[in-house]
C-alpha cells in the first residue's frame, strides 16, 4: 500500500496543492486535511477522502486580516478586536461571504469559517500560497482528530500524497467557532480552548452557547463525533465503571489521579498529574488513539472538571462516547 510522503518542506507541500491535490497540514489544535480553498474540484476531494457529508461546510484558513479581506463582507470592529486578542490562534470566525467562497465550502450558507492557526510552517505555506486552505480535522468523518503526523498516516495515509510534518499539536482540541445572531449577539456553536470567559472579555458581553443549531446538518449528525471504535464510555465516578467490567479488557483515560483499580484495567494514561487543563486538552485525543488500537473491550474516560477548557474537553467527550455515565 502506498502511503504518503511525510516532510517539512513546505515547496513540497505547495506544489501538490497548486496541483489540486490535498495536504495533511499542522495546526496548533489537530491536523487539517487541506485543499486551495478557490479550487471546487480539489475541495471536492476532502469530501471522498474523509467520507464527510457534502453538507457540512468547511473553515477557511488565512495568514492575516488581509489575506481574509476579499473573502468576507467587511472586517467589523469586533472581528479586529478578537483578532488582536486571539489571531493567529484556535479562535474560529462565521463571517459573511464574499463570493469569492465556493459553494462548496459553506455548504450554501450566507456564511463562510475563517481562522488563522498559529503553527509557524502552516503560516510560512499560507504565506507562498495564493489562496486560502480550506481544511476540516484531518480524520476520516466521525472519527477522532489527529494531534500527530502519524495519526493522519494510520487513517488516511492511503488516500493522500502528502502530510506536512509540524510536530504534536500544541493545543489539540478544535477551535472555538463564534458567529454572532440576527440580532448582531454573539453566539458560541463549538467550545475549544478560548473560553467563552476570554472571549466575554475581550468583547465586554457574554457569549451566548448554540450547541446544536450550529449548521445546516441533519438532526444528529454531528451527535456520533471524535468516536474511537472501540465502546467509548465518559463518567466522572471512574471506580464504579471499573467495577462492572471485572474479566474485561479495559482501557482508562484519567485526568489527574491514577486509579489503585489498576489490576482490571490493561493500560491507563494520566493525562495531567498537576491537573492543568490545557495538558488534558493537548494529550487528550493521543491517548484516544492510542487505547483505540488495542484491541480493548472497552475505554473508560473521565470527565474533566467542567469550567474553562474543560467544558470544551467534556464536550468533545460526551460525543466520543457510545454511553455517558454521569
Ligand atoms: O481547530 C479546528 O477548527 C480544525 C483545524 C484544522 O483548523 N478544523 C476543524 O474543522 O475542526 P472541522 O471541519 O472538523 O470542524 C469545523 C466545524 C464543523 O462542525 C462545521 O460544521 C463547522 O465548523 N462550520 C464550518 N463552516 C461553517 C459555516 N459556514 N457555518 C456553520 N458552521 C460551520
Ligand atoms: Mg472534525
Amino acid at each position: 500500500m502506498l502511503l504518503a510522503i511525510i516532510t517539512k518542506n513546505i515547496y513540497t507541500a505547495k506544489g501538490f496543492l497548486d496541483d489540486g491535490n490535498l495536504v495533511a497540514i499542522p495546526t496548533e489544535t489537530v491536523y487539517g486535511l487541506a485543499a486551495n480553498g478557490t479550487d471546487t474540484e480539489a475541495l471536492k476531494k476532502i469530501f471522498e477522502t474523509k467520507g464527510r457529508p457534502i453538507n457540512n461546510p468547511l473553515i477557511l484558513h488565512f495568514t492575516s486580516l488581509e489575506s481574509m479581506a476579499p473573502y468576507v463582507c467587511g472586517i467589523p470592529e469586533a472581528v479586529k478586536l478578537l483578532a488582536r486578542n486571539f489571531w493567529p490562534g484556535p479562535l474560529t470566525l462565521l463571517l459573511p461571504k464574499s463570493s469569492e467562497v465556493p459553494e462548496v465550502v459553506t455548504a450554501g450558507s450566507a456564511r463562510v469559517a475563517v481562522r488563522i492557526p498559529n503553527h509557524p510552517l502552516t503560516l510560512d505555506l499560507l504565506q507562498v500560497l495564493d489562496y486560502p486552505l480550506a481544511a476540516p480535522s484531518a480524520n476520516p468523518s466521525g472519527y477522532i482528530s489527529p494531534t500527530k503526523p502519524e495519526h493522519v498516516q494510520q487513517q488516511l495515509g492511503d488516500k493522500i500524497p502528502l502530510i506536512l510534518d509540524g510536530g504534536p499539536c500544541k493545543s489539540g482540541i478544535e477551535s472555538t467557532i463564534l458567529g454572532w445572531d440576527e440580532t448582531f449577539q454573539p453566539v458560541i456553536y463549538r467550545p475549544g480552548t478560548i473560553t467563552l470567559e476570554e472571549i466575554a472579555r475581550v468583547l465586554n458581553t457574554t457569549p451566548r452557547v448554540n450547541r446544536e443549531a450550529k449548521v445546516l446538518l441533519a438532526p444528529g449528525m454531528s451527535s456520533s463525533h471524535y468516536a474511537p471504535q472501540t465502546p467509548t464510555i465518559t463518567t466522572k465516578d471512574v471506580k464504579s465503571v471499573i467495577e462492572q467490567y471485572e474479566g474485561k479488557k479495559v482501557g482508562l483515560i484519567a485526568m489527574k489521579n491514577s486509579y489503585p483499580e489498576k489490576h482490571v484495567v490493561k493500560k491507563e494514561f494520566v493525562l495531567s498529574p498537576n491537573g492543568s487543563l490545557s495538558e488534558i486538552a493537548r494529550k487528550l485525543y493521543a491517548a484516544m488513539y492510542s487505547l483505540d488500537t488495542m484491541d480493548l473491550d472497552v475505554i473508560i474516560i473521565e470527565l474533566a472538571p467542567d469550567e474553562g477548557i474543560g467544558k470544551a474537553i467534556n464536550d468533545r467527550l460526551v460525543r466520543s462516547s457510545t454511553s455517558n455515565t454521569p
